[in-house]
């Protein structure tokens, strides 16, 4: 189980543990599968394109550390349930779950009047199934396992606050993240699975390119950011671990703002 009284800076390592990162081929799934290899995780990365996990594979190898690429739609249950299976046969357990697959905002921004129904469904396919059935999978498999567990979801700061840029859907599906997360976490705590959740502003990466490249974009986001940026990848990895480690023992059903301030003003 990921949990016990252990000392000093040990409580943030992960040696002897399996993780799952689903989503670990992309921007911040590749981070966060990084960051929990050099705590010591033997890591496997689930996603739809190969050369991606391969990509993130071999940075961890690079590293001297274990990661298993395991190709899979998570939108797919069964697809879901047999990568799960097989990381935790690969490893002989399974403790960590990363929920790294989702985002697709800035790809359909409509004015909230006139959203559409097929887009609305894209967004919560890509964020709340593709969610929903790996931690489904992967809280059988860590009861059944008898060790608990830990699940670290990404929501984001949409959960909270409104954008004028068109993010009706994002919005409401970032908000049932959060709310599946306290729902877990309640369900789950007599199984020793602790659920959180990280909640970033704007991340530089691929998916929010776009959005960043408009300089007033940009420099409206910045202003309203306390500390006067918007995140990188690697801001990420601290919380990642430390929600996935022994050093969040009591810690559950919490949404951990990654946003330099942003929601800690106005
Ligand atoms: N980038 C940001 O600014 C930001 C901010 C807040 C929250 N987030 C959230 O962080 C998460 C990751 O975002 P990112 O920027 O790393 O995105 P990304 O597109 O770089 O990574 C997502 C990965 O998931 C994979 N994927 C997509 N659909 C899949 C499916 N059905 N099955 C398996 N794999 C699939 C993609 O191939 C990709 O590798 C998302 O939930 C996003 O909403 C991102």
């Amino acid at each position: 189980m990921v949990g016990g009284p252990v000392s000093g800076v040990d409580i943030f390592r992960l040696d002897g543990k399996a993780a799952v990162i689903a989503g670990g081929g992309g921007a911040i799934g590749s981070a966060i599968a990084v960051g929990l290899a050099a705590a010591g995780a033997q890591v496997a990365v689930v996603g739809r394109s190969v050369d991606s996990l391969e990509a993130t594979a071999a940075r961890i190898a690079a590293s001297g550390g274990t990661c298993a690429v395991l190709p899979a739609d998570v939108t797919d249950g069964d697809a879901a349930e047999e990568v799960v299976a097989q990381a935790a046969n690969r490893f002989g357990r399974l403790d960590i779950l990363v929920n790294a697959v989702g985002g697709g905002a800035g790809k359909v921004l409509f004015s909230a009047e006139e959203y559409p129904k097929d887009a609305w469904d894209w967004i919560f396919e890509l964020n709340v199934r593709s969610t929903l059935l790996p931690t489904q999978a992967a809280a059988k498999a860590m009861i059944a396992g008898g060790r608990g567990g830990r699940v670290l979801n990404i929501s984001s700061v949409r959960a909270s606050l409104g954008i004028n840029a068109g993010y009706s859907a994002y919005v409401a599906a970032k908000g049932a993240i959060s709310s599946l997360t306290r729902q877990w976490a309640t369900e789950w705590a007599k199984h020793g699975i602790n659920v959180n959740a990280i909640s970033p502003t704007f991340v530089d990466t691929p998916q929010v390119a776009m959005l960043l490249d408009d300089p007033e974009f940009k420099a409206g986001i910045v202003s309203r950011i306390p500390l006067g940026r918007v995140g990188g990848t690697d801001d990420l990895i601290g919380p990642a671990i430390f929600f996935c480690s022994d050093a969040s023992a009591f810690v559950t059903g919490q949404v951990l703002g990654i946003d330099g301030g942003l929601t800690a003003t106005q």
